[in-house]
């Protein structure tokens, strides 16, 4: 097992005047025996900078280091890493015993210690009555497990996944998901896991690395990084649905949205005077009852849309009254009555979650 440390870590495709630049500094200190999820839009640079990692992309500049050794100039071979991809490329005509042993026997471990090998693999991957047979003989699940199984026989100081559950259905993600969850808590390896799915980086991170555009937005645990988005960036692409976002114009009153001003609730103040963006979940909404008095703080939702979802109810709708032209959207539970569309709900906002953001660069402002 080992740390994995990324300094100043830069990528660019090309070279000159024709530089792409798609990694632009990642600086984070990974613990030895941590799961690290790596999540961001498509095209953000996440397969990139695993693949730096692994050695199978050069870098342009800064420094990786795998325990105590800067790896840079070291081949993917040297790095003492193991890589799951989504697309699991096992050996057809082998069994799934041949194709969990094929890497150890090209590096010639005796034949004995590889069966201890893979027989514990399958173990812990639940495969042992299927090593015998071939990959499509098997479903999607099993030949995503035969692949980690692969990663598992070499033994590694370091996984790396990219999106390797992106090929499953949703039910089979799930399953996996807590199957990998059960893989790091018996192994304890150092695992740096690429997906674009925020929820599969929620329930499997340690710590979460966010990426945006090629850079790091934050860097922390997933409750933190819920609980206070350190951009809007973050703050929209962490939960679902999204956080609501709320330009406007914070001064005595309240915040000033077109030609109407919402009081903020009791005991809530913007830290800035002047243009803001105001950020609110959709799980941090009540909506008041139908014989509760409005108060101020309390903000009129007009009602556009109900979406019916099961065990919640989430109501669209334009903030401050028809025509403000500001969609926030309101989780509620069945408890709440469906409201009709084109009418008008009171919220009451938690003033305990209330975030700000700069209306200049979308960083997090106050604490
Ligand atoms: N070989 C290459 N040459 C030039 N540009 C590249 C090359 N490989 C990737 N890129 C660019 O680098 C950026 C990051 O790509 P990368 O594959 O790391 O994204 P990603 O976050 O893994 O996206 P996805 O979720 O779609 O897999 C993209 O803009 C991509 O077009
Ligand atoms: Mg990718």
């Amino acid at each position: 097992m080992a740390s994995i440390s990324l300094r100043k870590v830069l990528k660019h495709y090309g070279t000159g005047a024709s530089a792409q630049p798609v990694i632009h500094g990642i600086d984070a200190e990974i613990d030895d025996g941590e799961f690290i999820v790596i999540v961001g839009p498509s095209g953000c640079g996440k397969s990139t900078l695993l693949r730096m990692v692994a050695g199978l992309e050069e870098i342009s500049g800064g420094e990786i280091a795998i325990g105590p050794r800067v790896v840079n100039d070291l081949e993917p071979a040297e790095r003492d890493i193991a890589m799951v991809f989504q697309n699991y490329a096992l050996y057809p005509h082998m069994s799934v015993f041949d194709n969990m042993a094929y890497g150890l026997k090209i590096a010639k471990v005796p034949k004995d210690e590889i069966k201890t090998r893979v027989d514990k693999a399958a173990r812990i991957l639940e495969l042992g009555h299927l090593l015998d047979r071939k990959p499509r003989q098997l479903s999607g699940g099993q030949r995503q497990r035969v692949a980690m199984g692969r990663a598992i026989v070499r033994q590694p100081q370091v996984f790396l996944f990219d999106e390797p559950l992106s090929n499953l259905d949703a039910k089979l993600r799930v399953q996996t998901r807590l199957e990998i969850q059960k893989l790091h808590r018996e192994l304890g390896i150092t695992s740096l896991f690429v997906t674009h799915d925020q929820v599969e980086a929620m329930t499997l991170a340690q710590r979460m690395i966010v990426m945006n555009g090629g850079r790091m937005e934050q860097f922390g645990r997933p409750e933190t990084v819920y609980a206070r988005p350190a951009s809007t960036f973050v703050a929209s692409f962490i939960g679902s649905p999204p956080m609501n976002l709320v330009p406007g114009d914070a001064g005595p009153d309240g915040l000033t949205i077109g030609a109407r001003t919402l009081a903020l609730p009791p005991g809530a103040v913007s830290p800035v005077q002047g243009p803001v963006t105001l950020g609110i979940r959709p799980e941090h909404i009540r909506v008041l009852a139908a014989d509760e008095p409005p108060a101020p703080g309390h903000w009129p939702l007009f009602v556009e849309m109900v979406e019916i979802l099961g065990a919640e109810h989430l109501i669209y709708g334009q903030l401050g009254g028809q025509g403000s032209e500001r969609p926030v959207v309101v989780r509620t539970d069945e408890s709440v009555p469906l409201p009709e569309i084109g009418s008008t709900l009171q919220l009451a906002p938690r003033t305990d979650r209330l975030h700000w953001f700069s209306a200049q660069d979308g960083r997090r402002i106050g604490d």
